[in-house]
């Protein structure tokens, strides 16, 4: 049986065979010439895709969870204290982060479904001051998406260093670093840069790295980005054995994000959501989500009355399309469905038919065919 399935949970994302080749090709030496210049571009490419002229970018074996220690250990001093923003599942991630190190930290959460409003964290930091603030921009259990423009204009009047992590949305929504005045933007390979999971990936605009430099020592060894600052910078050089062919398939996946153009992506990810998220209403499926806060990547769908979660979403597999069921106390209740990287209009088409064909397997009542003829609405439109 193919396991060719259309992956759309909330990353990995699909994988373009133009990728899996790259990926596939013979694995060449760490310092050679082939990954000297494959890394080098791939940096190269992260500052546009960050928008961060002249910022530093890293690009490490491991995942996005791996960002997150890297962000945090090489931006917190010992006495500094950090400001976490949460709203869901990844922000409270990040505190545990912080916890584990013994980071001074404080969080402020917001309810799942939406995100902390600009003017909450203004009141909060006229209150107490931080070092260094921290945002989830898409938390992946909730859909939210935190308006990171906004924060990030709070922020540049306090001078708190601000740490976006952009793991379900860099490639996807916009980060434009400089010009909003972004200080770290850590991701992972596995969703809206479309390439297999394995590398943790950050960008430090040239503060970050000034506070980096500024620390004395970090609690860490692997983890301590001025240990890869010398790779990055010259990939020829040697610290660790970087993941060859991981790196190759994800500079040959900056190749396609910046061959499509950012402005185009970030508006096929918008018109793609809501063509699914308008296929879905159309056959009795309502948002988790806040309005305010929809993020352009993922769906998380509540179920009508009549729909059990775990068979629908085997029908769903069995039509071909993976999805993800609901995260901690959301599970049961929603479903959540990526819609992120490079994927295509035929795949979105054939998303919300096979949803069709799913409730009609169920004995779900709903109207033929609405669903893609929404879908095909906001697709023409
Ligand atoms: C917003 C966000 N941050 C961090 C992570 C952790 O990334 P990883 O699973 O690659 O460790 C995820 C994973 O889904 C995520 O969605």
């Amino acid at each position: 049986m193919s396991e060719e399935k259309l992956l759309l949970i909330p990353g990995p994302s699909p994988v373009v065979p133009r990728v899996l080749e790259a990926l596939a090709r013979p694995t060449v030496s760490h310092v050679g010439p082939e990954m000297v210049r494959d890394l080098r571009e791939a940096c190269d490419n992260l500052k546009r895709i960050a928008f961060c002229d002249e910022g530093q970018p890293f690009i490490v074996a491991g995942a996005g969870t791996l960002a997150m220690e890297m962000a945090l250990l090489n931006t917190v001093g010992p006495s500094d204290r950090v400001l976490v923003l949460s709203q869901g599942y990844f922000g409270r991630r990040m505190a545990d982060v912080c916890a584990a190190f013994g980071l001074q930290h404080d969080v402020m959460e917001s309810e799942w479904g939406r995100a902390v409003v600009p003017e909450d964290l203004e009141r909060r930091l006229a209150e107490k001051s931080y070092n260094v603030v921290v945002c989830t921009h898409v938390d992946t259990a909730t859909g939210a998406c935190a308006p990171v423009e906004d924060y990030a204009a709070v922020l540049d009047r306090t001078g708190s260093l601000f740490v976006v992590d952009g793991v379900c949305a860099t490639g996807g929504v916009p980060e434009r670093m400089d010009a909003w005045g972004l200080d770290v933007v850590l991701t992972a390979a596995q969703k809206c840069l479309g390439t297999p999971p394995g590398l943790a990936v950050l960008v430090l605009s040239p503060l970050a790295m000034e506070k980096r430099r500024g620390l004395d020592r970090v609690p860490a060894y692997y983890a301590d980005l001025l240990r890869w600052l010398p790779v990055m910078q010259d990939p020829a050089k040697y610290f660790s054995t970087p993941c060859v062919n991981e790196i190759r398939a994800f500079a040959e996946g900056t190749r396609i994000i910046l061959e499509e153009g950012l402005e185009e992506r970030f508006e096929r990810h918008e018109l793609f959501a809501s063509a699914l998220r308008a296929g879905l209403a159309a056959l009795g499926f309502t948002l988790f989500t806040d309005p305010r806060f929809l993020a352009p990547t993922l769906s998380v769908v509540r179920y009508p009355e009549g729909l059990e979660d775990k068979a629908f979403r085997a029908g769903l597999y069995g039509n071909g399309v993976v999805v993800a069921g609901g995260l901690a106390q959301t599970a049961g209740r929603v479903f959540r469905m990526g819609h992120m990287g490079n994927l295509t209009s035929a795949q979105v088409r054939f998303a919300v038919e096979a949803v069709e064909r799913s409730l009609a397997a169920l004995g779900f009542r709903f109207e033929a065919g609405a669903g893609r003829a929404a879908v095909d609405s906001v697709l023409a439109a």
